[in-house]
């Protein structure tokens, strides 16, 4: 409901402000800048925040940056590992995307893979809904998965040639099984198919990830996103990995959505030696907000 997720925003943004600070010990004039997300995302949300980062950077004289929120989830690594450097490689999976991405530098994204249809998360979420979990799905399924065995109600895993993914096959089986289980279904029926599709999804997932890394050596590997909160992904892409490259997953509460991964990405993108033009420049900025903003 983007009407009520934008209204929500504007009415708590600013005691989440005063919290943040009273939790950090801070106040304004320890801000020397004010990263904003400029997309992708709901408009209204987007432009709710924009909005009140201008009136910030207006009334307190602080420049402020525009931030791709895609690039949140890849510097939410950087915040767990301050010496993390491009080059590297990035899998970032979250409610809307399911993107293998290379960073040569900082502030430069090449996408080599990406969802055909679901997005990672979408199809955890839809899965779980199937199963009649709560929403957002993604963590409910998780831990009814770790109470399942996925060798009992196996899924296909999805196999599309190249770096893209494809979750909607997938999907459409779990929901023929528990079309075919009926009334039948036990509690245990259900526990073995969120483990079995959570496997699917995972093992696709990191194949694709294991192809980048074979066709072009990285010594940095990120995984990052919602979906990275995953704890069966988390698992298993510490076992592909290693060995080959140093592998950094933000710690959960920097994988879901989160306002420290903006300002990191608005800090390593304007600190020296990265920065790549002035921000904002105090009393009156021109932020553009894009609700369909790919990597750029
Ligand atoms: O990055 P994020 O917080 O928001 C977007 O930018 O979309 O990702 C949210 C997604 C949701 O689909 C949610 O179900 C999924 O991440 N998610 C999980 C887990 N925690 C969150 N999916 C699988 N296992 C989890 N533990
Ligand atoms: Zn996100």
């Amino acid at each position: 409901m983007p009407e009520l997720a934008a209204r929500d925003h504007l009415e708590r943004l600013p005691q989440l402000l005063e919290l943040a600070f009273e939790e950090a010990g801070k106040d304004r004039d320890d801000v020397d800048l004010i990263a904003v997300t400029r997309g992708p995302g709901l408009a209204g949300c987007l432009l709710v925040g924009v909005g009140v980062a201008e009136g910030l950077g207006a009334s307190w004289s602080k420049p402020i940056t525009g931030v791709n929120h895609l690039w949140g989830h890849i510097y939410a690594a950087m915040l767990t590992r301050p010496d993390l450097e491009p080059p590297l490689l990035g899998l970032v999976v979250s409610g809307a995307h399911s993107d293998l991405v290379r960073m040569p530098e900082h502030g430069r994204f090449e996408v080599i893979g990406r969802t055909r249809d679901d997005a990672a998360g979408e199809a955890f979420d839809k899965a779980a809904r199937m199963l009649g979990l709560g929403y957002p799905g993604g963590p409910a399924l998780d831990k009814l998965a770790r109470t399942g065995d996925a060798r009992r109600q196996p899924l296909p895993k999805p196999s599309l040639p190249g770096l893209d993914y494809s979750f909607s096959g997938l999907k459409t089986a779990l929901l023929y099984r528990l079309r075919d289980l009926g009334e039948a279904v036990t509690a245990q029926d259900k526990a073995d198919l969120a483990a079995a599709f959570e496997q699917s999804v995972v093992e696709s997932l990191l194949e694709k990830l294991d192809t980048a890394m074979s066709g072009r050596p990285v010594s940095e590997v990120v995984v990052a996103g919602g979906v990275a909160a995953n704890t069966l992904l988390r698992r298993r892409a510490a076992e592909v990995v290693a060995g080959r490259a140093r592998l950094t997953m933000p710690p959960l509460e920097l994988c879901t959505d989160n306002a420290a991964m903006i300002a990191a990405a608005g800090y390593f993108r304007n600190s020296p030696p990265h920065r790549v033009g002035r921000p904002g420049g105090g009393s009156h900025s021109s932020i553009e907000v894009d609700p369909s903003l790919g990597w750029d």
